[in-house]
């Protein structure tokens, strides 16, 4: 028996479509249950931030979580597969026309990704001023609370609805499969076995 952990909205169901592609069979999260038993599998449905902690902490053997949250969290788990799905870029946005000077001083950044903006400005040997959001971080240079944003662009579309545009980018992301170190070696056997068959569900599309 493995323990799940997705991460609810768009890829809890692209995953439980996965698993229901594999085994042929109905795969769903009852109205607002969090916990999905079946067979062989206990689905366990959680925001995508404490994905990687309940796998970390190994209450869930396996999970699906982005890149960018893995990165940015710098939890200890395996990353056993790159599901190919919600492929994103972390990047450096500014107001349309402006651009990057990092030998500008005092440079503010607002961001919901501290540690990957930390470690981006860090290398560069460029010391700034983070300002840490918890959403719609598009809006933060447009009234002087910042002169540029590290966040997830997809589409592209909230950052030029709101005269943005990507100056650089950091990361690119998109979603994993990944592994608590101890199943790793307890269930060796039944993760493989999950492994190799949802490879082959993303391979053959
Ligand atoms: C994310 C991200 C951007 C937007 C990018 O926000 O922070 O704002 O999606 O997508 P796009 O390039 O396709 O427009 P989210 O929807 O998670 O909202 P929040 O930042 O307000 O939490």
């Amino acid at each position: 028996m493995l323990t799940v952990a997705l991460p609810k909205g768009r890829i809890a169901k692209e995953t439980l479509e996965i698993f229901e592609k594999i085994f042929g069979s109905e795969f769903a999260f009852d109205d607002r249950k969090l916990i999905l038993d079946t067979p062989d599998f206990r689905f366990l449905l959680v925001r995508n931030q404490d994905v990687a902690t309940y796998v970390h902490r190994q209450a869930a053997d396996i999970g699906v979580v982005g890149l960018d949250t893995l990165e940015e969290q710098g939890l200890d788990v395996i990353r056993l597969l790159d599901l190919r799905k919600g492929v994103c870029k972390v990047a450096i946005g500014m107001k349309k026309g402006e651009k990057l000077d990092l030998t500008k001083p005092e440079l503010k950044v607002a961001t919901k990704m501290v540690n990957i903006t930390k470690h981006y400005f860090e290398q560069r040997a460029v010391s700034v001023d983070i300002i840490k959001l918890y959403g719609s971080i598009e809006l933060a240079p447009l009234v002087g609370l910042a002169d540029m944003i590290v966040d997830i662009v997809e589409t592209g579309t909230t950052m030029k609805q709101n005269g943005l545009e990507v100056v650089e980018e950091i990361m690119e992301s998109s979603t994993y499969l990944i592994a608590n170190k101890n199943s790793y070696i307890a269930k060796k056997d039944e993760i493989l076995s999950i492994y190799e068959k949802i490879k082959n569900v993303i391979k053959n599309g």
